[in-house]
């Protein structure tokens, strides 16, 4: 039973409760009519204290295309976190108003605290450079929709692997099907953190190389997921223009791909992915949005249990 639960990381749920999402999510994309006015009296809030488009925006249209309705807040800024409120204290506000709250913080923890202290569902919807679980949600149902499994790929990830939350969250939700071969590219300096390696290395059943140049692996990848080198995490202005454009994937690079290799990204895309390959049949990343919105729909309905 989802009903009532909380996620704040991507092993929160088990596969079995995954898959009943992406098996509503499904239903939902067949028949979007039939759930038209499935929440109906329900209201979400959307408390996102750091930049979203895509998070934010797909919440809210999820809820609406539910039938609900949602109120929130879209920068710290223009919340009582700018008079020093604590996320306690403005989580105990918003469960008065709302029955769900989808919490976006640069304070890595953040939405658990949050979660620590809620009466109603708190979606954790990134936090800081730790993780972003609906994205890997997302990212899962692109994967299961163009694929037809989640099992037995090797899927490169490539670009800020030290920073990217979307890329710790899809490894550690990865890891848990059979088959898998990780290829983590990225320079020195953009390597997936200690954590999310031990835990890699510790599993059996994976297996997992970290290589730096991506054309000397494009060849083998089923799965190519970019990311962007994430500048507000960086310390210092000269380290991210240094490592900024490590990475373009082009027409070029793409000529040494499988013809089934899907490119994903959780986009925003600044220069890591050229536009040229948008109308490449292989070049996932707009529909991938458009999923993000859909089981962010079957998420909200089992979260609230209707
Ligand atoms: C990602 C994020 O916020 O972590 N964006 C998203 O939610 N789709 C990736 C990013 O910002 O690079």
């Amino acid at each position: 039973m989802l009903k009532g639960r909380h996620l704040i990381d991507p092993m929160d749920f088990t596969i079995d409760e995954l898959n009943s999402i992406f098996d509503l999510a499904d239903e939902i994309i067949a028949n979007p009519i039939s759930y038209a006015d499935i929440c109906k009296g329900k209201l979400l809030a959307t408390c996102f204290y750091e930049p979203s488009t895509r998070t934010r925006l797909s919440f809210e249209a999820a809820m609406l295309r539910l039938g609900g309705q949602v109120l929130g807040f879209s920068s710290a800024e223009s919340s009582s976190a700018a008079k020093g409120e604590s996320v306690k204290d403005t989580i105990l506000t918003i469960a008065s108003y709302a029955d769900i709250c989808a919490m976006r913080h640069p304070k890595e923890g953040a939405p658990k605290v949050a979660s620590l202290n809620s009466p109603i569902p708190v979606i954790n919807a990134g936090d800081g450079g730790h993780q972003h679980p609906t994205q890997t949600l997302t990212d899962l149902l692109t994967i299961r929709s163009l694929k037809g499994r989640l099992s037995n790929f090797t899927v490169g990830l490539c670009g800020d692997l030290k920073f990217g939350r979307t890329v710790h969250s899809l490894i550690k939700a990865l890891s848990r099907y059979e088959g898998i071969r990780f290829v983590l590219i990225s320079p020195e300096e953009l390597k997936v953190p200690q954590y999310i390696r031990e835990e890699l290395l510790s599993n059996e059943h994976v297996e997992m190389t970290e290589i730096e140049k991506l054309e000397d692996v494009i060849g083998e990848l089923d799965i190519l997921y970019m990311t962007r080198v994430q500048k507000e995490r960086f310390f210092n202005e000269a380290d991210y223009v240094r490592l900024k454009d490590s990475y373009i994937l082009d027409k070029e690079k793409m000529t040494m791909a499988k013809e089934d290799l899907s490119v994903l990204h959780p986009l925003p895309r600044v220069n890591e992915i050229s536009v040229d390959i948008d109308k490449d049949p292989r070049a996932a990343y707009f529909s991938q949005a458009r999923y993000g919105m859909y089981v962010r729909m079957a998420l909200i309905m089992k979260l609230l249990g209707v």
